[in-house]
């Protein structure tokens, strides 16, 4: 990694993006032992807005999200949800609070069918009405060919729409995604980038993606934070981060 990225950078740092915050974060610290994964990180996720966390592999990126959602306890910092502080909140607590995190690694049961791992997945809402697998099942077309498949026999990317799917069955405001892209093709990433865009335009639905995929990231996102061995390096417009041509040479990887 170059050790500076010049003026860019520095000035975007402090950059607001307008809109209204569902999800702040300030001054995070989370530490492994010893090792510090995440160094003070300050960004918000805006209502109805896909807002993408990018970094190289180390970053603090997965650290990140497990600090959001209760399953890391930061050593510093806040975690506020709607105005309300969630950083003590127990890690079952989140689902009822509107958070939905789809972890890295796409876990499934790979002994029970697509459609048993959607029931199984949905269990501790009780009786979820059959409309709302429907309408997992319109979401993805693919999935529902396979619903009775067992999800050992699914591809990467079937496995990805299945755990998003999965996600979206508890309801959430605000979908936290670790590296969905990842190992899967081109078209299947951008087919279900592109239904994360419909969720958002069409529902309100808010995502905070994670993504080592810097430039499918961005051309789908609205927001982008650039993260760096723990630390925020700039926090801008999509858009204005893909034209940074010194920007993503540096900590994109493109
Ligand atoms: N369970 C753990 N124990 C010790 N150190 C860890 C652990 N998990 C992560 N780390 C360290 O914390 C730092 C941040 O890791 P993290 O997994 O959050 O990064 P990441 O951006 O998600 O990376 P990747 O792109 O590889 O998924 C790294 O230095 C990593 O080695
Ligand atoms: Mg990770």
């Amino acid at each position: 990694m170059p050790e500076a990225h010049g003026s860019t950078a520095a000035s975007a740092g402090t950059a607001t993006v307008a809109g209204t915050s569902l999800l702040d974060v300030q001054g995070l610290t989370s530490s492994y032992g010893p090792v510090r994964a995440l160094d003070g990180v300050t960004l918000s996720a805006q209502a109805g807005r896909i807002t993408a966390v990018l970094g190289a592999n180390g970053a603090g990126k997965t650290t990140l999200l497990r600090t959001i959602s209760g399953l890391v306890r930061p050593d510093a910092g806040k975690v506020v949800l709607d105005g309300e502080d969630i950083t003590k909140a127990p890690v079952e607590a989140m689902v009822g609070k509107g958070m939905a995190h789809v972890p890295e690694g796409r876990g499934v049961i790979a002994e029970l069918t697509v459609d048993e791992n959607l029931r199984v997945g949905s269990l501790f809402r009780g009786k979820v009405p059959q409309s709302e697998f429907d309408r997992v099942y319109d979401l993805f077309p693919r999935i529902a060919e396979r619903r009775d498949n067992h999800a050992h026999t699914l591809s990467g990317g079937e496995r990805q729409m299945l755990v998003i799917g999965r996600a979206l069955l508890a309801q959430p405001r605000i979908l936290l995604l670790d590296e969905p892209s990842l190992g899967l093709a081109p078209r299947i990433v951008a087919q279900i980038f592109g239904l994360l865009r419909q969720l958002v335009d069409a529902e309100g639905l808010s995502v905070l993606l994670v993504e080592q995929n810097a430039r499918s990231a961005l051309s789908v996102a609205d927001v982008g934070v650039v993260l760096n061995l723990g630390k925020v390096v700039v926090t801008d417009d999509a858009r204005t981060l893909m034209a940074d041509e010194g920007l993503r040479h540096a900590y994109l990887g493109f």
